[in-house]
């Protein structure tokens, strides 16, 4: 098999540069995104896992594509490094008998059956493609633009499917940024959170990840019921011995009040995790929200916000710069950078705050109530 370059693709940004490839690499980004989404779509990489590497009359057969399209999409997947070349088939990708399987990348997050799958997260995007017109439409309104005029969150409560991919999305893009956290030096050692408030905690992933790293821990998910009920089915599938530690809380985090102690422990919340929450509100929200948080933990208590964060010089990561723009298509909020979320902690009357990265683009901001 041919190995899997260390060097991925990766758009080469040189404002110096006397070519023209930055702006090349820039504008084919949405070409790569536009391949792999229809990949997963069409189950590509699955059905190159089950049924073993493929040529491109295989691809054919199993996608109902024609032969220009199955070699377009395969020499796409292959330069993109998402598809390697089997030995038993050419070694020249452009033959027709060259035998095509995913890479070790791709086998990890774009094959169902993995753990750390997030072709659910490349689905959701792919429904709601951010094209040159729906960004415009985005620049120019001051709500949400992603389900037309109402407010995504509404509409999800009045759409059971529109909650389901949305909450199985959020799954994707959170598994494992939920592992790293639950496995952070932060979560180990007698300084560790002992019940945790998980406040808008979508699928429940956070609360699952912890609990199966750590079986002296409790935890309680404050949601809206249109997505608790995916949460319930999603934590369904996890081990007696976790599902037994978990709460559910029904409710609106910003009308209804939080629970100050966990009912199945009897602790009092020692920590509260906002994961990728604050991101999706303007700043008075998110006043409310810290403040809400700072009274409803006792003193010593610590809020946990976790966000792919952009650096305060704004200079990136360039990924997280891009999701600013899915921000202001889905929600009223922007990706943080650390000084304004430390700026917005101490504004709430949290002390001691500090950012530390976990995983991937990922990083926890850790305060504390004096
Ligand atoms: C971006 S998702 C984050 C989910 C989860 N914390 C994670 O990191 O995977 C935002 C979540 O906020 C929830 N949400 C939105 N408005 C809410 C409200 N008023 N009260 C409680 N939850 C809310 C949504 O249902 C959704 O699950």
């Amino acid at each position: 098999m041919a190995p899997e370059s260390s060097a991925l693709p990766a758009l080469q940004l040189n404002a110096n540069a006397s070519s023209d490839r930055t702006v090349y690499d820039l504008l084919m980004a949405n070409r790569l995104s536009c391949v792999l989404t229809v990949a997963v779509q069409m189950r590509v990489f699955d059905a190159m896992q089950t049924k073993g590497p493929m040529t491109r009359a295989a691809l054919v057969a199993h996608a109902g594509v024609t032969l220009r399209g199955a070699h377009a999409m395969l020499i796409a997947l292959y330069a993109a490094q998402l598809l390697v070349l089997d030995p038993s088939g050419a070694s020249d990708p452009q033959h027709a008998d060259a035998r095509f399987m995913p890479s070790p990348t791709a086998a990890t997050y774009l094959v169902e059956s993995s753990p750390a799958y997030l072709g659910y997260l490349v689905e959701m995007d792919g429904d709601d493609f951010l094209t040159p017109e729906k960004l415009r439409h985005a620049l120019t309104s001051a709500k949400p633009t992603v389900y037309g005029a109402t407010d995504p969150w509404a509409e999800q409560g009045k759409d059971p499917v529109k909650a389901e991919r949305f909450t199985r999305g959020m799954r994707s893009i959170s598994t494992e940024p939920a592992r790293a956290l639950a496995e952070h030096v932060l979560m180990k050692g007698p300084d560790a959170p002992t019940a945790v408030l998980d406040v808008a905690g979508g699928s429940g992933v956070h609360v699952g990840a912890l609990l199966s790293a750590h079986s002296d821990r409790t935890a309680t998910i404050l949601e809206l019921q249109s997505t608790l009920e995916t949460t319930t089915a999603y934590l369904a599938s996890l081990p007696e011995a976790v599902r037994r530690r978990v709460s559910y809380r029904p409710g609106d985090m910003f009308t209804d009040s939080w629970p100050t102690a966990d009912p199945n422990s009897g602790r009092a919340f020692d920590a509260i995790l906002l994961s990728q929450i604050l991101h999706d509100w303007a700043p008075r929200e998110c006043g409310l929200l810290i403040k809400k948080a700072f009274e409803t933990l006792p003193a010593g208590g610590r809020v946990l916000v976790y966000e792919k964060l952009v650096d305060d010089d704004c200079r990136g990561p360039l990924m997280t710069a891009m999701v600013n723009l899915d921000m202001l298509m889905w929600t009223e909020g922007q990706q943080f950078t650390p000084s304004l979320l430390r700026d917005l902690l101490q504004a709430g009357g949290f002390t001691d705050v500090a950012t530390h990265s976990t995983t991937g683009y990922w990083s926890v901001t850790v305060a504390r109530k004096p």
